[in-house]
């Protein structure tokens, strides 16, 4: 039986959808709201901050696509650790990771991925280490950016750029994993990596409207978050991540996403296209 945490977002949505059409029948929902999980499926309750519901939940799985948690980095590595304290020590883990995860990162989330790895380092487990989602790229800089035409972020002046993997593709890797018990590390990254100009060439052709780069530094940016009145982990999640993409810890292309599906991941102009 494989167990799917985040059943209710993006990415265990679409793990639940993929493992379903490969005629997967022996699956659970993990869900904090198990009511908001789409039907014909089993759903139990699991609240990373209800230790109980966990151990309920967590009872008679053999596989658990863990589905990293969100908010702060403490709130999300408080979620991990409960989760994985709730697992039994035989169910084959196959945790969404990062790909900024070495030590010297100073991406606001790699610690809390860090600890994460290491509490599954003695249990059977696949880490498979994510790039900066498409999806949520083009969400959070590219519709607005879509709109004014410009596209003002601390990505830098070119090369290395940030090999961009959609929701979908990540779902369908982790369900390929799932299946096949695979161990070990896995970058699930998009084909190539995308500078600047790169990407704003092909939201430009994608979405039919004109948008130019503007490599701002990282104190605007900054700035400019707070000025919109973000919180301040935010503004260091966001900036922090793209001081990873300058650093070149989020470039890594092509990764295992065609060796694990047998098809190649999404470029961003496809997946804006769509
Ligand atoms: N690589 C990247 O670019 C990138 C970007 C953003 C996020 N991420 C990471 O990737 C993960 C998956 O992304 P996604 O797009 O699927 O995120 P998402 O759509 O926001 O889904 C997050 C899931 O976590 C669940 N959740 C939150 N708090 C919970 C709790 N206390 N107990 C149980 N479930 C809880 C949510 O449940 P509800 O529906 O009840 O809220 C939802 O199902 C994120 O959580 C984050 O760790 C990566």
């Amino acid at each position: 039986m494989i167990g799917i945490t985040g059943a209710t977002g993006g990415v265990g949505s679409g793990v639940i959808r993929h493992l379903l059409a490969a005629g997967r029948e022996d699956l659970v929902a993990l869900a904090r709201r198990p009511e908001a999980v789409a039907p014909g499926i089993t759903a139990r309750r699991a609240d990373y901050d209800d230790p109980e519901s966990l151990n309920e939940a967590l009872r008679g799985l053999d596989t658990l696509v863990m589905v990293s948690s969100d908010g702060t980095a403490e709130t999300m590595t408080r979620h991990h650790r409960n989760v994985i304290a709730a697992c039994p020590a035989d169910v084959h883990i196959v945790y969404t990771s990062i790909l900024d995860i070495a030590p010297d990162s100073r991406f606001y989330y790699s610690p809390g991925h860090q600890e994460t790895e290491a509490l599954l380092a003695d249990r059977p487990h696949c880490l498979a280490r994510t790039s900066v989602f498409a999806d949520f790229f083009a969400a959070t800089w590219l519709d607005d950016a879509a709109r004014t035409g410009e596209l003002a972020l601390p990505l830098g002046d070119g090369a290395p750029g940030t090999s961009f993997c959609t929701r979908d593709d990540v779902a369908r890797a982790l369900a390929a994993a799932a299946t096949a018990r695979t161990e070990g590390v896995l970058d699930l990254t998009g084909p190539e990596a995308l500078t600047g100009d790169q990407i704003a060439r092909a939201a430009t052709e994608a979405l039919g409207r004109p948008m130019r780069y503007r490599a701002i530094d990282d104190a605007d940016y900054r700035a400019r978050l707070a000025a919109d009145g973000e919180p301040a982990w935010l503004i260091e999640a966001y900036a922090s991540m793209f001081r990873s993409v300058r650093e070149a810890r989020f470039a890594a292309a092509p990764g295992d996403i065609e060796r694990l599906t047998g098809t190649p991941p999404t470029s961003l102009a496809a997946h804006l296209r769509r």
